[in-house]
Formats: structure tokens, sequence, C-alpha cells
């Protein structure tokens, strides 16, 4: 799977960017405020959600220009387009071979993970972090799990207002509408389950390797069956309604990381040990994805070669390249992709 054309259009600094890519590399590189991360969150709107810097749709429209943005790539499958429209801001509005569509219909199409600065805190912050980079993967290996988050999210927001409402609502609303959080949060579960097991068997076959192995692991409320997840949700409607807000179910959970090699929790591991984590769960899931689809994740590495000592950084492109599939990179300077940029995309932003 690659990106072989990316156009912008009045998107953040972008006036009007086209991108002509190959499989592989494709790198990024030019002057801080160049635009790079730009092109990657562009980039990162091809998926379902908010992209990579859940930033709102309105901010990304160029300043100075029309007021709404488009992004469009051709994929080697598909051609996919996102974009706002005039007068409705902050509408995202997606298309998928030139037809409308949905934007969880996107992750049928395309499957991208991304790794940026910001993330260097994930272990350490608090669950919701975790819990939509693990739902990221999950996208890329079971692509119906996107319809079925967005699913969830709608029950538990007509869930939540009748929580809020000023009187106590008739129970049989609660209960249509937990039976419908119950049959996508059954699913949701079962789809992280499986992206888990098998990330889980990729990272302990591997090799000991210059990225710290990760053992990944979801908390007990993710093993809930359906109906355990029902009876659960009803019995905490006093609790929620003194919340406002729905307390238990799939949107809750999260995802425990342990360094293998030191059996320590990955939020007391060093900043370098919690990257080399990161990377090796980017790494083994392009893998997992690859054999289960037959199609490799695109992968999104901000700023990350900069930061790893050349040992690490020659291993990390050996094995992209080996793998095959297209990784789009970003980097202040060219000099750490030397290795790499005969057969690289080289795209230098003025
Ligand atoms: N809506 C927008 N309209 C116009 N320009 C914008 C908009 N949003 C952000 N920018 C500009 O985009 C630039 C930042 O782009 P970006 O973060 O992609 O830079 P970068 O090349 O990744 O830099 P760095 O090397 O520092 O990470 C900033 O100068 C910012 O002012
Ligand atoms: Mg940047």
């Amino acid at each position: 799977m690659a990106i072989t054309r990316l156009s912008l259009t009045d998107f953040r600094n972008h006036s009007r960017l086209e991108i002509a890519a190959r499989a592989g590399f494709v790198l990024l590189t030019g002057p801080n405020g160049a635009g790079k991360t730009n092109v990657l969150e562009a980039i990162s709107m091809l998926s379902p959600g908010r992209g990579l810097r859940r930033a709102p749709l309105s901010a990304m429209a160029r300043e100075g220009g029309p007021g709404n943005f488009s992004v469009f790539a051709a994929l080697d499958q598909a051609d996919l387009g996102v974009g706002t429209e005039p007068g409705s801001p902050d509408r995202k509005k997606v298309r998928i071979n030139g037809a409308g569509a949905s934007a969880s219909g996107l992750s049928e199409w395309l499957a991208l993970v991304w790794l940026t600065p910001a993330m260097d805190r994930l272990f350490v912050e608090g669950a919701s972090g975790r819990r939509r980079f693990l739902d990221r993967l999950t996208y890329a290996l079971v692509p119906e799990h996107a319809a079925a988050t967005t699913r969830y999210e709608r029950a538990m927001r007509e869930r939540n207002r009748l929580l809020n409402a000023d009187r106590p609502a008739d129970p049989s609303w609660f209960d249509a509408l937990e039976a419908q959080m119950v049959e996508h949060g059954a699913a949701i579960m079962q789809a992280r389950r499986e992206l888990v097991s098998h990330l889980s068997a990729r990272l302990t076959q591997e090799p000991e390797g210059p990225f710290a192995r990760p053992l990944l692991s979801l908390d007990k409320s993710s093993d809930a069956d359906p109906e355990a997840l029902a009876a659960a949700m009803r019995a905490s409607r006093p609790a929620d309604r003194a919340a406002g807000r729905s307390l238990v179910g799939p949107h809750r959970t999260d995802l425990t990381v342990i360094h293998a090699g030191k059996g320590v929790a990955a939020e007391r591991s060093s900043t370098g040990e919690q990257k080399a984590m990161l990377l090796a769960i980017v790494l083994a899931h392009a893998d997992a994805v690859a054999e289960a689809r037959d199609m490799r994740p695109i992968l999104l590495l901000d700023e990350v070669a900069a930061h790893l000592d050349p040992a690490r950084r020659e291993a990390l492109y050996d094995r992209l390249a080996a793998r095959g599939g297209q990784t789009w990179m970003t980097g202040t300077e060219p000099a750490p992709f030397a290795a790499i940029r005969e057969t690289a995309t080289h795209i230098e932003l003025a």
C-alpha cells in the first residue's frame, strides 16, 4: 500500500502542494515551520478520527485562505479525499473513489499508523491517548472496528444526554441505548483483543533487537462478555447519573505495556526505552497487519530518525526497507537520512 500522489489545497500553511511519491521511504525535510508535520497531519486526515494533532477541522484551513481545505491521495487501489466545504468549516467531507462516503469507510482502504513527538508521553499520561493508539492499530487490522466505534459513541452520547436530563428518564430508554452500546461494545472489545493477541504473538517471536521489546495487555474490563457488560451498565446507572456520564464500557479500557527485558512498566522506563517500545509496537503491528490483510500500513514517523542513535537508526531503515511498504519521515536536516536518500522520494519544503 502506498500513496503515489498527494495534493493539499489550503491545508495549514500549504496553499497548494503536490507530491508524487513512490513506495518505500518518503522524506520531508526543511527548516522549523516549513510545514513538514502539516503534511503528515494532512495524510492522517485520510483515516477515521481527528488526525495526528487532534485539532479541530477549522484550524486546518489555511489562515488567509477561503476557509475550507482539501486533501487528496491517490493510492494503488483507491482515490481518497477529505476536506471541508465553504460555509461548513467543521464538517469532514469524505470521498472514496469519487463518491461521498463515511469517515469510518476510510479504514477499509488505507491503514495508517503514526508516531509523533507528542506521543513520547503516551505511557505516562492518561488512558485516553493509549486507547486512541490502540484503536488506530486496531482499525488497521480490523477495518470494521472504526464503524463499531462510531456507532458505540453515538449511542453513548444519547445515553449521556439521558443521564443529564432534568427528570429521570424512562428505564426502557436506557435499556434500548445500552443494548446498542453492548452490541457495538462487544465488537470493539473483540477487535482490540484480536489486535493485542496478534501483536503479542509477533513480539514474542522476534529476536531481542535494538528496540526494547514490549509486552501488551488490556485491562480486566475488556474481558467482559456481552451479558456482563449489559449488567455492569445497568448497575452503573445511578453512579453514571451522579457523574453525568457513562462510567463503564470499552470507552474506559486501558492498554498496559511492560518492558519485557526488565519487567518494568513502560511509564517507569526511560524516555529512550519508551520511544523504542513505541517503535517496536508499530513495527510489529505493520508485520501483523501485512500477514493478516495482505496490506502493509503506511507509517508516518514525525521527527523519529533524528532522535535515534546511529545504530538504531540503521536498524530501523534496514527493517523498513526489508519489509517494504511506505514510510513518511520528517527531519529538519537531510543528514540522518543519508543512508536511504538514494532510493527515497525526497521532498524539500521551503
Ligand atoms: N491554519 C493555518 N494556516 C496557515 N498556517 C498555519 C496554519 N496552522 C499552522 N500554520 C503554520 O504552519 C507552520 C508549522 O508547520 P509544521 O508544524 O508542519 O512545521 P514543521 O516543518 O513540522 O516544523 P518543525 O521542524 O518545527 O516541526 C507554522 O509556521 C504555523 O504557523
Ligand atoms: Mg514538525
